[in-house]
């Protein structure tokens, strides 16, 4: 393995780094080209495991992209896996990032009463720098909310007050710009109001949880994409006052993208953080259940990201924001920032594949399995 190879380059403010002819694009990882980004990554992040032949420990999975450029397949744990697609999952404890976990938690806040009678959710969010292990050896510098890619899902009743305490305890400044309607001093937006959130500062972010739906939030710093792509973004869900159909199972799936090397495109995506995880570790669902998914896209770099289930239709209410759905359908797209609710029965029992119809984007760690239960 060459350890000359430059590796990731570190995104700083205002120093993007775009289109170096030295770096390899994530096509030709696809490609199978020599010098490929996660071989490259590995000389840094984890090289004495690479050398040793990469008997990594885990989950006894396949590899990722790594298969692929066909210098760090190892006999014993290598496979082509589940639906003629390779794969190989962090064990989340390994890698810090749980998507599973994140599936199902929403954080409320802590509520109480004003003296107007208006509900009030408070949250304290802090942004840290931390580094996970997104793919097998190859590490992820990343600047968070709450130590976590994606961030907390704020969930919230329409009409409460609600009220964001940001820490910025990063190396960086941050905002949290929310969607949703507020005043622009409440934006996030560098310039207006607080604007940037320098290292040890705090903002108290206030404003009224208005219109219900699916949003989002992210920090707004520029230069954009990197304050976003390295991890800085959550779900922001304000529930309809008058409610929605009740679901049996709720979750939320952030569609995501990492940036490994530098350069202005991503070299691994995944749904909740950590590529390939739900080949490994399918989401558990019961057979004619109401489930209701959020679901979001953060993806920076690539224009679109889509949806897409096997064997099954769903109800599609685009930003969350109408109580009857646009659209019957197996497969949705969604831009930078767009995202709206799935509603989804299974009526069989059985796995069933869900990834972006992107196939690059599938095999670079955009798949998953649902696995429906009597
Ligand atoms: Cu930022
Ligand atoms: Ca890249
Ligand atoms: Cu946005």
């Amino acid at each position: 393995m060459d350890n000359s190879v430059p590796t990731r380059v570190r995104l700083s403010e205002g120093s993007t780094p775009r289109g170096s002819a030295e770096l390899p694009s994530r096509r030709s990882v696809l490609l199978g080209a020599a010098a490929a980004i996660p071989m490259a990554a590995l000389g840094a992040a984890g090289g004495a495991r690479a050398q040793d032949g990469g008997d990594h420990d885990g989950n006894g999975s396949g590899h990722g992209p790594m298969d692929m450029t066909g210098s760090t397949k190892t006999s014993a744990t290598s496979h082509v896996g589940h639906a003629g697609f390779p794969t190989g999952s962090v064990p989340p404890a390994r890698a810090g990032i749980d998507p599973t976990a994140i599936l199902r938690d929403f954080d409320t806040g802590t509520v109480s009463t004003l003296p107007n009678g208006q509900v009030l959710r408070e949250w304290e969010i802090t942004a840290i720098d931390v580094e996970f292990e997104i793919a097998p050896g190859v590490t992820f510098p990343a600047w968070t909310y709450n130590g976590r890619v994606p961030g907390p899902t704020l969930w919230c009743r329409e009409g409460d007050a609600l009220r964001i305490h940001f820490t910025n305890a990063g190396s960086h400044p941050h905002t949290m710009h929310f969607h949703g309607l507020h005043t622009a001093e409440m934006d996030g937006t560098p310039g207006i109001g607080a604007g940037s959130i320098a290292p040890g500062a705090t903002f108290t972010y206030e404003f009224d949880a208005v219109p219900f739906g699916t949003h989002l939030y992210h920090c707004h710093q520029s230069p954009l994409a990197p304050h976003i792509a390295k991890g800085l973004y959550g779900g922001f869900i304000i529930e309809p006052k008058s409610g929605r159909e009740p679901a049996d199972d709720e979750m939320v799936m952030v569609m995501n993208g990492y940036n490994t090397d530098g350069g202005d495109d991503n070299e691994f995506y995944s749904v909740n953080g950590l590529p390939f995880h739900f080949m490994d570790h399918p989401v558990q669902v019961k057979k004619n259940a109401l489930v209701r998914i959020h679901l979001i896209n953060v993806l920076e770099y690539d224009p679109v990201n889509s949806f897409h289930v096997h064997g099954n239709f769903f109800h599609y209410y685009p930003t969350g924001t109408m109580l009857t759905p646009s659209e019957y359908t197996d497969t949705v797209s969604q831009v930078q920032g767009q995202r709206g609710i799935v509603d989804i029965r299974f009526p069989y029992t059985g796995k069933y594949m869900f990834h972006a119809h992107k196939t690059e984007f599938a095999e670079l760690g955009w798949m998953g399995f649902f696995e429906v239960s009597e």
